[in-house]
């Protein structure tokens, strides 16, 4: 049988999809719970989460599309720029490491990905990116910080590459920014090229209702919006949206266990001779050599972590989400095991 999704690993700490380890505000279970029958039985309204959304954001509200999970955004931009446009030869510009959903939805319109590898220990390659932009360019993937290295791209990168390429849709994709970094929002007033997209499954950790945000000049959210279902968020996610943006403390909090927790990873690493790349996000990419066995033996424990090693652009890595800093001392004592096995001690 082919289960739909990712397979649930069982019990255990779940540190292989970069959720966030802490849950979510108590004020969006209180929403929860108080869903009234006609927030079920009907048709939601979008009115006051894209207000709420775009007042979060400082971005007028005619910049702002809700998502189903920043997922459907990627997808809907496909779909909304190459597929609806009828654009029958368009290329796409994917740096890599890349998270998977760029090449499939390329795929899905029918494009072709033009994949550029990255400088050593994963810089951003700028120049190759730049240098790939042909006339048939229609997307350009920037996901900052990457998934899975944690790598930022400098702002003024971001504004040279949608310089470079003003007929294509540069999509910036800022999936973990609260965890580190500075965001591109104060600059797209002069890019009107770039959509930019924000999720709030990880920082504010409501991956299970799924809620994203496409934010852009109205000339390219636009195409997007004609193509994205008129009701695609359910009114349940949406309580938990406003919720959410309305506890200004949950945040702060998190991403203060987040930086703690990755600072033990490193250190951890350190002494125990694995290579890591420091990360402005909630997770860190490890490379262990073996992934498979290592993985599995992690696994056993209950600690689930990210097999990377099939992608030819992470080779023995694995990749250990970030999170409470409690569950970051169990993982820790998990791969000292894990190595002191494989070592034969
Ligand atoms: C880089 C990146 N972008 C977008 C997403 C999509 O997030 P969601 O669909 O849960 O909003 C993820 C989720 O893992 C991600 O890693």
């Amino acid at each position: 049988m082919v289960i739909q999704g990712y397979p649930n690993p069982g019990d255990g700490l779940r540190l292989h999809l970069n959720e966030n380890t802490g849950g979510c505000s108590p004020r969006v279970l209180e929403a929860i719970r108080h869903v009234r029958p006609a927030d079920v039985s009907t048709y939601p309204s979008y009115r006051d989460a894209v207000l709420a959304t775009a007042r979060h954001f400082g971005v007028d509200p005619d910049w702002v599309l809700l998502t189903n999970g920043l997922d459907e955004g990627i997808l809907m931009t496909a779909v909304g720029h190459i597929a609806r446009a009828r654009v029958c030869d368009a290329e796409n510009i994917i740096p890599l490491p890349a998270f998977d959903p760029y090449p499939n939805s390329t795929a899905a319109v029918g494009a072709t990905a033009v994949r550029v590898p990255p400088g050593p220990d994963f810089a951003f390659p700028t120049e190759a990116v730049i240098g790939a932009v042909t006339p048939r360019t229609r997307m350009i993937f920037l996901n900052t910080p990457n998934n899975p290295t944690g790598q930022l791209i400098p702002i003024a990168d971001l504004a040279r590459i949608s310089r470079a390429a003003p007929d294509a849709v540069v999509l910036v994709d800022e999936a973990y920014i609260e965890f580190g970094g500075t965001s591109f929002i104060p600059e797209m007033a002069s890019f009107p090229n770039v959509l930019l997209g924000r999720t709030f499954s990880k920082a504010y950790g409501l991956a299970g209702l799924r809620v994203g945000v496409l934010i852009g000049q109205p000339q390219v959210l636009d195409p997007v919006r004609a193509v994205t279902l008129p009701f695609n968020i359910n009114g349940v996610a949406l309580a938990a949206l406003g919720a959410a943006l309305s506890d200004s403390e949950f945040l702060p909090r998190y991403a203060a266990q987040v930086h703690e927790s990755r600072e033990r990873l490193y250190a951890a690493c350190r002494r125990l001779g694995l290579q890591y790349w420091p990360s402005a996000a909630n997770y860190v990419l490890v490379r262990v050599g073996d992934a498979a066995p290592f993985v599995q033996a992690l696994a056993a424990g209950q600690i689930h972590v990210r097999d990377r090693s099939k992608d030819p652009a992470t080779p023995g890595c694995i990749r250990m989400t970030a999170g409470i800093v409690e569950h970051t001392g169990r993982a820790i004592e998990a791969l000292e095991s894990a190595v002191a096995v494989r070592q034969g001690r």
